[in-house]
């Protein structure tokens, strides 16, 4: 039927070029700068690009485009949107529980998101703090200062741990950083998300430019070409049969376009219908993926050059990273770039995720005074993030130290091997990675295609040529489906009750060994 009026008594995005910017800056974020390149690197580089590349293509770009759909012909927020859908198409009004599942997975990733871009704005501070003090001390010349000159490599790289045992800090960082996400989101979609993309992202590509220049030039910028772009045979088999390769690569895929959350439904709510859904969710999946190839190789010259291990994981950005800019000329000054550009991506990703919920706070369309209701919800629902948040922060400080507690050793869901040992904040980054999102991108794909009718979905994304629209068609009713659904059953039951088994059979093995020592 073609008589949902899409987003009556919404706002719009301005233009098209505001929504690509802000879906971009949605996209781009720490998964970029920090988890692409390290679990690329964990799964022998080039194979795992791969493989990404080809999640991206076929998974990907099929769901952004039915998430935007979804979102403009339904209208008001995601859930009611979905609900409308469906009830136009006779369905169950049920459907919309994945859109509040979608909800509650993007609110539950603030609440961690908040906590790790708070560690990025305390490193982007101290860095600056860093640079006008040697300014001070040296005039003009202070600019080619390394980063934390002072310092010794030891304490450079034990900065975030000596940031972890100070969870009074760390707290405050986390209500800077979810302040700055409140202000901006409480200002609505065109005076806030879209004036803040639009001047963030263009700030964000010119110092991600600048800092590529710098990297490979100071760095071992062809050995990390080689890293990830290169195939190599054997690596290659390795890692696509150690197994987890492919559900490493659909999960960073979801995580880093944005996917699954009803996050992309929202942000189709305030396209206008004269913009073509299957272009811009081509540029938005394009500039993702192209930033967390040109992240690496930011990162990784710098990373080869001085012998650092590529696979470091949170660490990093955090500790390997600001060692590299100690040893290097202007240190100071591209730290302090590389954290600042972090903050961007991180914050404008983070307004994305609030979003979602306060899209649902402030009304459907035509509920009155939206303006107010919009501020009233981003600030109770902007409080319980924050105060999860303090948990998940809680979290990461050591049992043994100073600040040790309660959360320093609760484990949520022990019982479920693949929650095992871990903390609040790594029990939501897996619980939302490796099962909420694919659920909700499962749930999208057949929401757009087995619930809607094809003459909606065919009409609203406007494709050119019949055979685009039958290429989208069989990738969203078939390919996604079954992908995700195999790749759910395989990454969050099969795989981690495989790794438990083996590793009970291991320790099995080393007491009988000890008896038999013993005997
Ligand atoms: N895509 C962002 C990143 O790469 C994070 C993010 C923003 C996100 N919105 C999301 C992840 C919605 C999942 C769902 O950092």
């Amino acid at each position: 039927m073609a008589g949902i009026q899409a987003g009556d008594g919404e706002p719009h995005w301005s233009s098209k070029t505001a929504f690509v910017l802000a879906a971009i800056g949605s996209a781009v974020g720490l998964g970029n700068l920090w988890r692409f390149p390290y679990v690329a690197g964990e799964n022998g580089g080039f194979a795992f690009v791969l493989v990404y590349l080809i999640c991206v293509l076929l998974i990907g770009l099929p769901i952004l485009s039915a998430e935007l759909l979804m979102g403009r012909r339904g209208g008001g927020s995601a859930i009611s949107a979905i609900t409308r859908l469906a009830k136009t198409e006779g369905k169950t009004g049920a459907w919309a529980i994945f859109a509040w599942v979608g909800m509650l997975t993007s609110f539950l990733i603030v609440t961690f998101y908040s906590v790790i871009a708070g560690w990025v704005l305390y490193f982007a501070i101290e860095a600056f703090k860093d640079v006008i003090s040697n300014v001070g001390a040296n005039g003009v010349a202070g600019f080619s200062a390394p980063l934390f000159a002072t310092m010794t490599n030891e304490e450079v790289t034990g900065r975030l741990g000596g940031l972890l045992e100070q969870p009074k800090t760390m707290i405050i960082f986390h209500a800077l950083f979810i302040g700055l996400t409140m202000l901006i989101c409480a200002r609505g979609v065109k005076g806030g998300i879209e004036k803040a993309a639009t001047t963030l992202m263009p700030a964000f590509f010119v110092l991600l430019l600048v800092l590529v220049g710098f990297s490979v030039t100071q760095g071992a910028g062809v050995d990390a070409a080689k890293y990830l772009f290169a195939p190599d045979v054997d690596k290659f088999v390795n890692a696509l049969t150690s197994g987890t390769l492919v559900l490493d690569a659909l999960g960073q895929a979801f995580f880093s376009i944005g996917l699954g959350s009803a996050l992309m439904v929202t942000y189709g709510l305030y396209m206008r219908k004269s913009t073509n859904i299957p272009g811009v969710s081509g540029i938005v999946v394009s500039a993702d993926t192209g930033v967390a190839l040109i992240a690496g190789m930011a990162i990784f010259p710098i990373v080869f050059q001085f012998g650092l291990e590529p696979g470091a994981g949170p660490g990093l950005m955090f500790s390997t990273l600001p060692l590299a800019f100690h040893q290097i000329p202007f240190g100071g000054i591209f730290g302090f770039m590389f954290f600042a550009m972090a903050l961007f991506a991180a914050l404008t990703s983070s307004i994305s995720l609030l979003e979602v919920a306060v899209a649902w706070a402030d009304g459907d369309k035509d509920t009155p005074n939206k303006a107010r209701r919009r501020v009233i919800g981003t600030i109770i629902l902007g409080t319980i993030c924050f105060i999860i948040g303090v948990g998940n922060a809680l979290s990461q400080v050591p049992a043994d130290s100073a600040g040790g507690n309660f959360f320093s050793t609760w484990k949520p869901a022990e019982i479920m091997p693949l929650f095992e040992g871990k903390t609040l904040l790594d029990f939501l980054d897996s619980l939302t990675g490796t099962i909420l999102l694919p659920f909700g991108g499962l749930m999208a794909a057949l929401f757009a295609g087995w619930v809607m009718s094809k003459s909606a979905t065919r009409e609203e994304l406007g494709f050119k040529s019949e055979s685009s629209y039958n290429a989208w068609y069989f990738l969203i009713r078939w390919v996604c489906p079954i992908a995700v659904t195999l790749v759910l059953i395989f990454g969050a039951v099969i795989a981690p009750a495989v790794a438990k088994n083996k590793a009970a059979a291991e320790a099995e093995q080393v007491d009988s060994s000890i008896e038999q020592v013993a005997n």
